[in-house]
């Protein structure tokens, strides 16, 4: 069941610039959720005009649970300062109070069967996958991770990543740090055989991963972005188009994902 609190920010620091990483206290949500999933901010601010009482930004802002500790009662969100909203966020200090849905939609499965598995980031799609990565480890399942970003400024957890025991591919544009190109050339050169394949970046990037992955034979699991309004299945603002064996159906990114099979929505 869909869970909306206001809960206490208990801290909200800047991990690189423009990059920050926010815990907010919820019980209910460390222990309910599952990597993958996502919580939905409310950011409107109660703007006093001359006349009228408005509220801006009006509609919420979806972010992926990065982490949890479940005994504290913790959760952690790792984002992008990119506009109005996530600048709003970025202003919040210790013992704000945020409204806050979620655990939402569906997660990464996690098969008991598996023993070994890639994970491929570009940029802040990093976030989800930190809290995937601690479970497959956590299930004894060996982890290549494959890490890639523009520049080594905006190279997340590295240290987090490493000193969890997976093993690190690092690609970066401008050749700052690791390989110099994208992660999906160093994914092509790499990718071995692993009995699933886990992905979050941008559409072009999981495209690609998902063309790499299929064609050695191997499943792919991809976290889709679409711009939200509700968050619940109930506006169909966020649907994606996806493959269902010769026919194409619309699914809602909110609901049915954000976590879909990558034949299904990146073959289409
Ligand atoms: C399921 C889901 C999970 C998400 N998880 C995370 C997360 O863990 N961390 C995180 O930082 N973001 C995450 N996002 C993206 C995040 O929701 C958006 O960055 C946020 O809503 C932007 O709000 P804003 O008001 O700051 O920007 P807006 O005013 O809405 O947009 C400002 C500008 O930034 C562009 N923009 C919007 N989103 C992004 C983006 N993701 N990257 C680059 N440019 C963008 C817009 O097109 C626009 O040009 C997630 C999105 C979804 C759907
Ligand atoms: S955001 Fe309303 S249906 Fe997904």
């Amino acid at each position: 069941m869909t869970i909306l609190e206001d809960l206490k920010i208990l801290k909200n620091e800047e991990v690189a610039k423009n990059y920050m990483m926010m815990e907010i206290k919820s019980e209910n949500i460390a222990r309910k959720a599952v990597p993958g999933q996502f919580v939905h901010i409310s950011l409107n601010e109660k703007v006093n005009g001359n006349k009228n009482i408005t509220n801006d930004p009006l509609l919420r802002r979806p972010f992926s649970i990065h982490d949890v500790d479940v005994e504290r009662g913790i959760v952690k969100i790792l984002y992008k300062v990119v506009g109005k909203g996530t600048f709003l966020l970025s202003r919040k200090r210790a013992n704000d109070v945020l409204s806050i849905m979620g655990p939402l939609g569906n997660g990464f499965a996690i098969k008991k069967d598996i023993a070994k598995a890639a994970i491929v980031a570009g940029g802040i799609g990093v976030a989800p996958m930190y809290f995937l990565l601690k479970a497959l480890l956590k299930n004894g399942v060996e982890v290549d991770f494959y890490l890639g970003a523009l520049s080594k400024s905006e190279l997340l957890l590295l240290d987090e990543i490493s000193s969890l025991g997976a093993n690190l591919h690092i690609a970066t544009d401008d050749g700052s740090m690791g390989k110099k190109g994208r992660v999906i050339d160093l994914l092509y050169k790499n990718l071995k055989t692993v009995d699933v394949t886990y992905t979050c970046g941008s559409k072009l990037m999981m495209r690609e991963v998902v063309k790499i992955a299929l064609a050695k034979g191997i499943p792919v699991q991809v976290s889709m972005e679409e711009k939200m309004a509700c968050g619940i299945g109930a506006c169909l603002s966020c649907v994606c188009k996806v493959k269902n064996n010769e026919h194409f159906e619309y699914k809602r990114v909110c609901a049915e994902g954000p976590v879909f099979d990558g034949k299904s929505v990146m073959m289409v």
